[in-house]
């Protein structure tokens, strides 16, 4: 195994469902995973949180029937804490609380456990490395976004890196079974940087979409570009 930090966590390719077609959402979830993606992500988003509104929970609960594998929901909202049992039911297995958006983050995150869900965190790109130092234990991912949150088709903030750095030695050293994702602008040529960075889960919207080999192919070159940092 390289010395290379999250190296130990195997490399996961995730689709934001935003680009995807709206009017057959039940179908293309199916297709994403048909392309080999390793779990979904949702982004739940309410117009306040974010400036931008899309997934309620009987979208989600109408599709998961469609998908196998999990689906993560990225809670772009505030006081997540009031809508997260209904993200639970509605089938999502992980649910992604940004440290921005609860004035309780601990204790979030906890009643996300307790509703029998993953619990996972998010930080805004201008939100220090040290807000989650607190609850490490109390989450499975850690998600550092790379673009601020509201919109696909951003460019790739590159100046989170050591930032995702920070993160995985605050995971190492803390002997945690934690993985760590990023978010926003991820596609072939950012891909590594992320990857080498720290990520072990890669979320990508727009790069799976315009790939014009199709999303199988999408998908099983970043996985290569990914996987390529660790030899
Ligand atoms: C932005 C979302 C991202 C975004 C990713 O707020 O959290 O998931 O949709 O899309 P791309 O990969 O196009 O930046």
């Amino acid at each position: 195994m390289s010395d290379h930090p999250g190296s130990d966590r195997p490399i996961e390719i995730v689709p934001s469902v935003l680009p995807a077609d709206l009017a057959r959402l039940g179908e293309e979830v199916a297709a994403l995973e048909a392309a080999g993606v390793d779990r979904i992500q949702w982004d739940v988003m309410d117009g306040r949180f974010v400036p931008n509104l899309t997934f309620g929970p009987d979208v989600i609960a109408a599709c998961r029937p469609h998908a196998t594998v999990r689906f993560e929901a990225h809670l772009m909202v505030e006081a997540p804490e009031d809508l997260a049992a209904r993200y639970v039911e509605a089938g999502c297995d992980l649910l992604i609380v940004h440290a921005e958006s609860t004035r309780h983050l601990h204790r979030t995150l906890g009643a996300v456990r307790e509703l029998g869900a993953g619990a996972a965190v998010a930080l805004n790109p201008a939100t220090p490395a040290t807000a989650v130092a607190h609850v490490l234990d109390l989450v499975e991912m850690v998600l550092v976004m790379t673009v601020n949150p509201g919109f696909g088709g951003q460019d790739y903030l590159a100046s989170m890196e050591p930032k995702v750095a920070e993160v995985r030695r605050m995971v190492l050293d803390g002997g945690h079974d934690v993985d760590l994702e990023v978010d926003g602008g991820i596609g072939p040529s950012t891909v590594q940087g992320a990857a080498a960075a720290g990520a072990n889960i890669l979320v990508a919207g727009s790069a799976l979409y315009r790939d014009s080999g199709g999303l199988a192919h999408a998908v099983g070159e970043l996985r290569e570009l990914a996987e390529a940092t660790r030899r």
